[in-house]
């Protein structure tokens, strides 16, 4: 592509611009995969700016034709979509259900699969009607829509295997004692063979992720450089399970809203090449933290410096992405703690909830009272 990044890695590069505009400097059918979180047709809008739901379908079609175009035959678009309540009353609104049909009957998917994002940390809203009326649950999954060009687009999950449960691990341990073979109701025939270790479980599709890092490098990083945090990040686990099962080493993959980079992270770690685009200049710089664990405080810096010119061109060299690490690892680099520590240690602490606790174990073992 023409376009310029802002930074490039090994294997990608993060581009600031608006996706449409982009994805038109791609060739037809180049990308593997486009793993993306549009912003949601939301009632309280992010500082981003969210599109009306009304307006929603129109708005990203537009987008989805692009990403069909620069999608390859074997290629799959994977969107996680929010769900959103209509204004002022305490109904649904379908802007995630209307985009679905759309995208199958108007621009040409398939729908390989849906998914389910169960966000087991997510905080009860709208208080209207979750927590004051109290006449609602609380909205915890977010609908992923897996698209793919034909119906048989490339994807194994076996790299994808949830662990076994232990009732499954004592059926492999011993078959014969623990299931006699026999037809179920259903009409399933279960045979021995049920017993045979395949090195974990078929996934399902709900996927059960947690959204709380607190605590990653990036986190750390923007609040030591003062740089705003993206408000409406995904947990690296959601694009690694789809990059995992949809694609192989070395293969494109594609965010065309990429915020904080959590992609185009997650395919370096997974050694796939990325794009990311994002309109927003300001969170693409941020996202140079993701890449930049263990990092001395001065490269940390003077890295940043050169992301400030316009006509940046960064090539951040020997990147050490962990998925382990990147997203949810306690920060461990010596010359940043070792500063100002005490102010760190406290933003943490917030974060968690944990300070005021931690405080009062302090005086109780230097044997003061409680503040
Ligand atoms: C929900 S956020 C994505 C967050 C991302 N998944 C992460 O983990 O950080 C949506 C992003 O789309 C960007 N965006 C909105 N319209 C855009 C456009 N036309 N082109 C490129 N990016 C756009 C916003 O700036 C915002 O950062």
């Amino acid at each position: 592509m023409q376009s310029q990044p802002l930074y490039t890695t090994r294997y990608g590069r993060a581009v600031v611009g608006d996706a449409f505009a982009l994805m038109g400097e791609l060739q037809d059918e180049s990308v593997d995969l486009v793993m993306t979180s549009p912003p949601f047709a939301l009632r309280r809008q992010k500082s981003y700016g969210n599109v009306e739901e009304n307006e929603y379908v129109a708005w990203i079609v537009p987008f989805a034709k692009e990403v069909f175009r620069v999608l390859k035959q074997t290629g799959s678009f994977v969107l996680d979509l929010g769900g959103a309540y209509r204004a002022g009353v305490p109904s649904r609104s379908l802007y995630n259900f209307r985009v679905l049909l759309t995208l199958c009957d108007e621009v040409g998917f398939h729908l390989a699969e849906d998914f389910y994002w169960f966000n087991p940390a997510k905080l009860p809203s709208p208080i209207e009607w979750v927590n004051k009326r109290k006449i609602r649950a609380k909205d915890s999954v977010n609908t992923i829509w897996w698209f793919s060009k034909t119906d048989f687009p490339k994807a194994d999950v076996r790299k994808v295997l949830a662990p076994y449960s232990d009732r499954m691990k004592k059926l492999i341990q011993d078959p014969e004692s623990f299931y006699q073979p026999k037809k179920r109701p259903s009409g399933h025939d279960i045979s021995a063979g049920f017993g045979k270790d395949n090195g974990g479980a078929i996934p399902s599709n709900l996927l059960s992720i947690p959204n709380t890092d607190s605590n990653s490098s990036y986190l750390w990083l923007c609040k030591e450089f003062g740089l705003e945090r993206h408000p409406a990040r995904f947990p690296a686990e959601l694009p690694a399970f789809f990059i995992k099962m949809l694609t192989n080493e070395g293969d494109t993959v594609l965010d065309i809203f990429g915020g904080s980079n959590t992609t185009g992270f997650t395919a370096e770690a997974l050694g796939r090449k990325w794009m990311t685009f994002d309109l927003r200049r300001d969170y693409l710089v941020a996202s140079v933290f993701r890449f930049l664990e263990g990092r001395p405080v001065e490269v940390v810096r003077r890295i940043l410096s050169a992301l400030a010119s316009d006509d940046a061109n960064v090539i951040l060299e020997d990147v050490v992405c962990n998925l382990a690490n990147g997203s949810n690892a306690k920060v461990t680099r010596v010359d940043l703690i070792a500063t100002q520590e005490e102010t760190r240690q406290m933003v943490l602490l917030e974060e968690e909830g944990k300070y005021q606790a931690r405080q009062s174990t302090t005086r109780r073992r230097r044997g003061k009272p409680p503040a």
